[in-house]
Parts: C-alpha cells; structure tokens; sequence
C-alpha cells in the first residue's frame, strides 16, 4: 500500500527534509583534501540531534554510522571510517536521513573533492541531471516507471549505466515504505502517482557496467568493473502544483 500524506504531514516531512539540506550544506563546506568521511559523519550528527532530528541509518538492520560516505568505485552504503581521507580529484557521495516530528528525510549528494577530471565531471553532471529528470515525472496521472525510464534514457544516451540492484522508494513516517523505484524500465508501467504520494528518487549512475558487488563488511556496495558511480537522491512530493523537491535548501 502506498501512503498518500496529508497537508499536515507535508508540513513535517518538508522539515525533516530541510534538516537533511542543510545538513548538505554543511558537508558541502566540510569537503576538502585531507578530511575524513568520519568527520564528516561526526558533524552531520552533531548537526542533526542539535536541531532535535534523529539519525535515520544508524542502527537500521545494525548500520553503524549516521551518514554513508561512497568513494569513486563505491557506489553506496560506503562506512565511514577515519582511515578514510579524502583525496584531491576523487568523488564521495554522501547519503543523509533523518527523523523529525516522526517523518523522514532522505537525501543523498555527490561532491568533487577538488578538481575532478573531464569524465569525472561529466558523470556527476549527467547524474544530477538524470535525477531531476526523474523528478519531472512524479506528477499525478502519470506511472512510477515514467520516472524510472526518464532516468534510464538521460543517464545511457551519455553512455553510462544505471544501477539495476539498488532502488528508490516510498518515504514517510518509515524511510522504506512502498513502493520500490527502479531507475530503470519501460514506461508506463506501475502504480498511477497520486497527489499526497512521497518518494525517495535516487539514481545510482556507473561509468561502466551496471554491474554491482557488496563487500564482506555486508554494507559497501561497489562497481563491479571498478568504475566509478555517483549517486543522487531527493524526497519529493506529490502536489497539485507538481512535484515538490522536500530535501531542497529553497522552496
Ligand atoms: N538512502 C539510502 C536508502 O534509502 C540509505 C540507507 S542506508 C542504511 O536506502 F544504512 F540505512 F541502510
Ligand atoms: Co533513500
């Protein structure tokens, strides 16, 4: 069952996400050669429970950390770790969640760690993109897969690949609900998007194959190829006036 969200608890869920944005911006700042993903897990927690808001991953299914910090290769899930330190020209894709007044906020961003190179750039490009293209089609009366097609055709026609394991999803008072959002698929398909309907959007893009491996840690989930991915995700909403990007610093 897909829970459609009343007025009241758009409300709450718009401040769970805005908790989650500024926390990016925080990130956003912190992101630099020679910082660790740990400190940055570290400050997006002391951010959080400072604005009274709970931590979504730790914990759940025995996650150890507030934040996933994926480097290059690592395409989610990635631990944070203090051996970890950041490097000139690598990418990390930082996953926020969030709890507060009991809705979530989810939302994940790929940043360059200094200068990237040309291809590099080109893929955090393409999977920005290919994210908002999604989102441009979680408006009522259209299927779920119309999103993840819009995804699929942005993200291949530059030659990527998109991520066929790992899926978006409902989001709300749980940060998994129904339904599963592949970013992949004929369109058409699925469920008819309602207004009140909130998704997590989230396009896990390969440079190469869309092959995927988890490690022995169970968590971190890398390319296959050793490729580089990037992985971008906002939760939105379904409104009257069209979708609604919940995880956005403005309005
Ligand atoms: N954004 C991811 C998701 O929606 C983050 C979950 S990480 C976990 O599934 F540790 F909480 F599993
Ligand atoms: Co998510």
């Amino acid at each position: 069952m897909i829970i459609r969200k009343s007025a009241d608890e758009l409300r709450a869920m718009r401040k769970a996400g805005l908790v989650v944005a500024r926390a990016h911006e925080l990130v956003r700042e912190m992101i630099r050669p020679g910082v660790t993903t740990l400190q940055i897990d570290q400050a997006v927690e002391e951010f959080l429970r400072k604005e009274g808001a709970i931590p979504a991953f730790k914990g759940y299914h025995g996650y150890p950390a507030t934040i996933c910090a994926s480097v290059n290769e690592v395409v989610v899930h990635g631990i944070p770790s203090a051996e970890e330190v950041l490097e000139e020209g690598s990418i990390v894709a930082v996953d926020i969640g969030a709890f507060v007044d009991g809705f979530c906020g989810d939302s994940a961003w790929t940043y360059p760690v200094g200068e990237v190179n040309g291809n590099v750039h080109a893929l955090l490009q393409v999977g920005e993109e290919a994210l908002y293209r999604g989102i441009a089609q979680a408006v009522e009366g259209n299927r779920l897969s119309d999103i993840s097609h819009a995804v699929q055709q942005y993200a291949e026609s530059y030659g990527f690949s998109v991520v066929r394991d790992f899926v978006g999803h409902g989001i709300g008072r749980e940060m998994h609900e129904e339904p599963q959002i592949p970013n992949f698929g004929p369109p058409g398909r699925g469920p008819r998007l309602k207004v009140g309907m909130t998704l997590a959007i989230e396009p896990m893009i390969n440079a190469g194959g869309y092959h995927v491996e988890v490690l022995q840690d169970n968590w971190t989930v890398v390319t296959r190829d050793g490729s580089w991915s990037v992985h971008f995700e906002h939760t939105v909403a379904i409104t009257d006036d069209g979708p609604r990007i919940l995880t956005s610093l403005q309005e």
